[in-house]
This record gives C-alpha cells, structure tokens and sequence, in this order.
C-alpha cells in the first residue's frame, strides 16, 4: 500500500483498469520520466564504489572517457554516451555494454548506441588474450558501417581513461548535457537516424 498522497487507479488487475486509470497513470509516468537525468546523474555516482583495483575509481574513469571525448572534439552525444558507458557494470557485469545501451538508445543516433552497444566487446582486444579469449573478435564486424567508431571510441576514449593524472573534468561539468540529452523526446527519427543491418 502507498503512504503517499498521490491518487491512485481502481484496479488489482491491470484488465479491470479504466480509462481514468490509465490517464492518472500516464501524468505520473511522464512527471517520472522528467526526473531521468537525475538518476542517470545518481546512478554515475554510484560507480565511485564498484570496481577495484584499477588505479582511479570507475567514476573517475567514465568521466575521463568523457572528458578526452569533450578534448578530441566530439559532440555532445558521445561525449554523454562515454560519460554512461559503464553504466551496469555493477547490476550487468556480464553484459553491462548492452545495459548501458539500452538506457541512451532512445536519446541519441543509431550509430552512438552501435559503439556503446558493443563497447565492450572490441575493448577485449586490449587484454581477452589473458583469458584465453580472442582479441580479433571484433573483426566479425569489420564490414559493419560503425566498426571504425567503435575501435575509435575504445582506443582513444574508454581504453585510455585510467590515468590518474589526467585532467578529468568533475561530473557537475557534464550535467546541463545530460539534462539535455536525457530530456529529449524519446526516439525522435530526426535524432536517432536509421539504423543499418547489425552483420554480427
Ligand atoms: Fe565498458
Ligand atoms: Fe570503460
């Protein structure tokens, strides 16, 4: 049962709900969704306390990610989507770069959500070898029209962004972008473009 004074629908079952109900519902989601960035901008501070071991904290190498992707003179859409990348890497450790992709899918194009999206998989290039895994993975997607953002994505921006001595802008730097990115309308053609056959 709520405590709170929020109004709340008829129904037990959401068959039984009328059209009143599913009004109310629709105000309360859409005044939800409005606080989106806030919790994008809670949940980045959350990454201060996941992985250990590497020299800065996953917060800080997000927001290095982001940062060199802001010095290379990326827009504002990669730049966001390197300040999420890691996102999941405390609730999807398995599969964190599709998690990450999922929640900027419906705000930028196509192609930022292809590079976040399979991250993860071309970073192995860099260390899967120790594992036994294979390095050239990434190689099935060489004809794919993104393959070229992706391994720059990971070579200039996620791959290098360990370094505790680069300047690393603060997360309060990035937070009018992610308003602005997270408020946009959800899947508008004009931002997310088409989206080419995945050849995986
Ligand atoms: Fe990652
Ligand atoms: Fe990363």
């Amino acid at each position: 049962m709520s405590t709170d004074d929020t109004p709340q629908v008829s129904f037990t079952r959401m068959k039984d709900g009328t059209r009143e109900d599913y009004l109310l519902l629709g105000r309360l989601e859409e005044a939800y969704i409005e606080g989106l960035p806030e919790r994008i901008l809670a949940a980045l501070r959350g990454l201060e306390n996941t992985l250990s071991g590497y020299r800065v904290s996953r917060l800080e190498h997000v927001l290095q990610s982001a940062s060199r992707a802001e010095d290379g003179g990326e827009d504002e859409e990669m730049i966001v989507a390197a300040l999420v990348h890691d996102l999941g890497d405390d609730l999807a450790p398995h599969n964190h770069s599709q998690y990450a992709a999922s929640i900027i899918r419906p705000y930028v194009s196509a192609r930022v959500t292809w590079v976040i999206e399979h991250h993860g998989l071309f970073q192995n290039y860099y260390y899967i070898h120790h594992f036994g895994g294979d390095p050239l993975e990434r190689e099935r997607y060489r004809d794919h029209p993104w393959y070229q953002d992706c391994v720059d994505f990971c070579e200039r921006w996620d791959q290098a962004s360990f370094d505790p001595d680069y300047p690393t802008r603060p997360l309060e730097h990035f937070v009018p972008m992610v308003r602005r990115i997270f408020s946009r309308p959800p899947f508008d053609p004009a931002i997310i473009g088409e989206t080419p056959d995945d050849r995986a």
